[in-house]
């Protein structure tokens, strides 16, 4: 199966600080991949070094074989590499819509400087076809109601699933989620795990997700990396995670506290084609 993503050998320090050491890892196209440990273990530093945020201080990363390491952020998202954020980054004061809409910039040939020619350009053409794909992924998501609200107003859940719904209105093959469910309730959270793995599904979206909610881990992905102190500690099916020692004292602080017990995680799966 085509690598997706492969990364080598990537350690990043600021400072004084150890953010990540020697972390190496490979994604499969098509797969729903999962990072998780403690607060500080390096989740996020790992998914800003993949979107080009940051720079690794050693190590290399590379993308459907291409070698992007030097790469912009923005030339990575050309490349088809998005994200959401673990905060909220949403315009407060746009619609749905239009925040929406914001996530196609990358993939807007005609820009505000051929603006005035719009009616003689393909301009039109084209924004009329970026609106077909935004209304696409507003009913995938289920954000029909809310399409002209500002985003500001809506529910924490409603603003979460706006923002996977921007970073989707790239097109990406590979999507990076930070924290996707981070503050939902049970019924939010159950949503979107089904809105992740219906991307993965049905769009063939490859998946990088970081989450807490260890039963939602457990259940939607295909694999799971541990991270512990900027390290890599354990990586596999969940179910071998989940029972890996290294990973129940790191992880769960204790070594007889158990979260899920391992005979209840799901099977484990043929990772999708
Ligand atoms: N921009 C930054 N400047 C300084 N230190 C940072 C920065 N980003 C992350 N770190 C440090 O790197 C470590 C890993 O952080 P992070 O990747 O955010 O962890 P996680 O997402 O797993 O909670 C922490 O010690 C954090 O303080
Ligand atoms: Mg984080």
């Amino acid at each position: 199966m085509a690598t997706s993503l492969e990364v080598r050998g990537v350690s990043l320090r600021f400072g004084g600080v150890r953010a990540l050491t020697d972390v190496g890892f490979a994604i499969r196209a098509g797969e729903l991949f999962s990072i998780i440990g403690p607060n500080g273990a390096g989740k996020t530093s790992i998914v800003n070094c993949i979107s080009g945020r940051y720079k690794p201080t050693e190590g290399q990363l590379f993308y459907q074989g291409r070698d992007i390491t030097g790469l912009t952020p923005n030339a990575r998202a050309s490349l088809g590499i998005g994200r959401t954020f673990q905060n909220l980054a949403l315009f407060h004061h746009m619609s749905v819509l239009d925040n929406v809409m914001v996530g196609r910039h990358h993939l807007l040939k005609n820009n505000f400087l051929t603006g005035s020619l719009y009616w003689l350009t393909g301009a039109r053409k084209e924004e009329l076809e970026h609106r077909r794909k935004v209304e696409e992924i507003i009913d995938f998501l289920d954000l029909q109601s809310v399409r002209k609200a500002q985003a500001g107003t809506l529910s924490y859940g409603l603003r979460k699933r706006v923002e996977l719904a921007r970073a989707m209105a790239l097109e990406p093959r590979l999507i990076l989620l930070d924290e996707p469910m981070a503050g939902m309730n049970f019924e939010e959270k159950e949503d979107m795990a089904r809105y992740i793995v219906d991307l993965n599904e049905e769009f063939g979206m490859t998946v990088v997700m970081i989450e807490h909610d260890m039963g939602v881990v457990m259940d939607i992905s295909h694999r799971v990396m541990v991270l512990d102190f900027g390290r890599k500690i354990a990586e596999g099916d969940p179910a071998a995670v989940l029972a890996d020692p290294h990973v129940r004292r790191a992880y769960l602080g204790e070594e007889d506290e158990v979260l899920v017990d391992p005979d209840d995680a799901p099977p484990a799966q043929e990772s999708a084609a």
